[in-house]
């Protein structure tokens, strides 16, 4: 029996009596109690990842306590890279040790056959969420785009402009190419785990993806996520992807043939609406620093956002990029229920 959830009709482009919503990063350091379980055991970041029993409980957390219309498996964009065999660690912000620098690093990374048995943990969370959700709420699956994942793999860690990562592109093209493909082969192997192991809709995080030019995006980003979104076992699975700063290239992050296409707040969600036509639907885009506006004030956004999107099917009410940890828990609280609240009218 499987029940109609808005969010999944959204992704479809199909009408629903409310607009869901769900922020990225909903599970985190915001929350008093994901800090409770972060604490329990004393262990780091990696370790609550690879914990079923957590991962699944801080999954949980925000549908409880937000009342968000999708749940999103928690995990982190770059956990698979780790059995690539690059050793991973969060500082709080991520560090690869040894970066890829050259053809005999890319050569040396793994593309495991199982990915299942690369990560257990995550099928292993997915499996008991389903059962944990009973039909309550869909659950996401995720993973990064390849760009992203490259960004961090090649930098070895968070950088303004991810310059080591252009320069290969720029300076030695088949070696960011053999990269790109070994990262694109990885990831829709990990991406068809997740859809396996229970994930009723995926999305693809690009965050960096609008650091490059849209002639850049076309040649350097689009052949890869068209080819990791084109190899996904998409039956009945919605596909997003979500490109932070692409509002400027819009028709090209639609190229690459997701299902729904995430906003940022730099644009306005009507006009990329009309940009990208009704065949795709479209996901986002509070600024996020809006949750540390007074009530009134965040009604008010809601609706400016509610009005831009003027009724059309197809869409699903986020922030434009994940949520602050500083953001007090009751005004996301409180944009939810406006969410819920103004679109039924
Ligand atoms: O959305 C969710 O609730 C699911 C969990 C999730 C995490 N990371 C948990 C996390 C998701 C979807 C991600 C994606 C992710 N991770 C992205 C893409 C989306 C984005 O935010 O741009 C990126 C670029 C990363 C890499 C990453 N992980 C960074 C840069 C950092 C450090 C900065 C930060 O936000 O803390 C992380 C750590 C991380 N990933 C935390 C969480 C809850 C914080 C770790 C902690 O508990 O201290």
């Amino acid at each position: 029996m499987s029940k109609e959830y808005p969010f999944i009709k959204a992704c479809w482009g199909q009408p629903t009596d409310y607009v869901p919503v769900w922020l990225m990063r909903q599970a985190g350091r915001y929350l008093q109690q994901y800090k409770d379980v972060r604490a329990q055991g004393g262990g780091t970041f990696l370790d609550l990842c690879k914990d079923p029993a957590r991962a699944a409980e801080v999954t949980i957390q925000p549908i409880d306590l937000l009342n968000v219309d999708a749940a999103i498996l928690f995990s982190d964009i770059l956990t698979p890279i780790e059995p690539m065999g690059m050793a991973l660690d969060f500082v709080p912000g991520p560090v690869f040790e040894k970066p890829i620098r050259t053809a005999a690093d890319v050569d040396a990374l793994i593309v495991p056959d199982d990915m299942a048995q690369a990560v257990p943990y995550v099928p292993e969370i997915l499996k008991r969420l389903r059962v944990a959700f009973e039909g309550r709420v869909p659950l996401i699956g995720f993973g990064g785009a390849p760009f992203t994942l490259a960004c961090y793999m090649v930098e070895g860690h968070g950088s303004k402009d991810f310059a080591a990562l252009k320069q290969m592109m720029y300076a030695d093209f088949p070696l960011y190419d053999a990269l790109m493909k070994k990262i694109t082969e990885m990831d829709r192997r990990y991406l068809n785990m997740q859809i396996e192991a229970g994930a009723q809709a995926i999305q693809i995080f690009d965050t960096w993806g609008g650091l490059l030019a849209p002639h850049d995006f076309e040649r350097y980003i689009l052949p890869y996520v068209k080819e990791l979104i084109n190899g996904l076992n998409r039956d009945g699975i919605p596909v997003i992807y979500f490109v932070k700063n692409g509002g400027t290239m819009l028709e090209l992050v639609k190229e690459a043939g997701a299902d729904v296409v995430g906003l940022d707040w730099h644009v306005n969600l009507g006009k990329a609406r009309d940009i990208l036509g009704p065949e795709v639907a479209v996901q986002g885009n509070l600024d996020p620093t809006v949750l540390y506006a007074p009530k009134p004030y965040i009604e008010k956004e809601v609706q400016r956002i509610l009005d831009e999107n003027a009724g059309r099917p197809g869409f699903i009410f986020n922030l434009g990029h994940g949520i602050l940890p500083t953001v007090p828990p009751e005004n996301a609280i409180h944009m939810v229920e406006c969410v819920h609240r103004l679109s039924r009218k």
